[in-house]
């Protein structure tokens, strides 16, 4: 598969440079995202199927969520569907809906698993319909990030848990990135969830337990 959009916007901005994020996601904008997931789906190394449930980023939000027993769950960008495939395993009376741009990720997502082809920044969802919201490395995509904060903030239940599992932005360029991608600093999640949620806190999170965090993944945790 070809990565030379990708690598063309990367080498465009200096190592370290903040990113020169574009303003809105437009038409124009949202399918070129979607069509270069579309193309994604076809690397399963990087963008795998499944998970090994040890790590971290798995763990934290088993965890975080709990006994998901007759509850309803949402996966923003879930890709292929690695997340909601090991919740759904974990609790086998959970309904998991998988939402995403990509209708080539969701192709890939396992039975059982909702599938909802969307944008994270218009959900369509009602108000308060899900008891967790999640987001794994998708919210970076947004582009409009403020507005699909809220949006998962809004589809959440009061009392629900939200997580989102992202890159700091103190360690932007140490991948190649596409144009819109961006990374977030700790505070600045925390404020954004703070407008609709409450007990919200961010941690560090490596992929091994044993194995100090490196300080590029953070999880940001939040209750309505
Ligand atoms: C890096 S992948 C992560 C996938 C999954 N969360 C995981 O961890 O395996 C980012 C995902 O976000 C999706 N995405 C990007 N922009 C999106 C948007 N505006 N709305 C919904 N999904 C989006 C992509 O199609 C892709 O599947």
């Amino acid at each position: 598969m070809s990565w030379r959009f990708w690598e063309r916007s990367r080498a465009e901005k200096p190592a370290g440079a903040p990113p020169a994020l574009p303003a809105a996601l437009t038409p124009q904008l949202s399918r070129e995202i979607r069509d270069s997931f579309n193309e994604a789906s076809h690397d399963e190394e990087h963008f795998p199927s499944t998970i090994d449930p040890r790590i971290q980023h798995v763990q934290v939000l088993l965890k975080f969520f709990g006994d998901l027993t007759d509850k309803r769950v949402l996966d923003v960008g879930c890709g292929k569907g690695r997340f909601a495939r090991v919740l759904s395993e974990s609790n086998p009376r959970v309904a998991v809906s998988g939402l995403d741009i990509s209708e080539a990720m969701l192709a890939c997502v396992p039975a059982g698993v909702g599938k909802v082809a969307a944008l994270m920044t218009d959900l369509p969802f009602a108000a308060s319909t899900f008891d967790g919201v999640y987001a794994t490395e998708s919210l970076e995509h947004a582009v409009e990030i403020e507005r699909a904060v809220a949006e998962m903030c809004r589809v959440l239940k009061p009392g629900g848990r939200l997580v989102i599992i992202d890159k700091n932005a103190e360690h932007w360029g140490r991948f190649k990135t596409p144009a819109w991608e961006r990374w977030f600093e700790r505070r600045e999640l925390e404020k954004l969830l703070e407008r609709d949620c409450r007990k919200v806190h961010s941690e560090f999170i490596s992929y091994w337990e044993d194995v100090t965090p490196d300080g590029l993944f953070l999880a940001w945790f939040a209750e309505k």
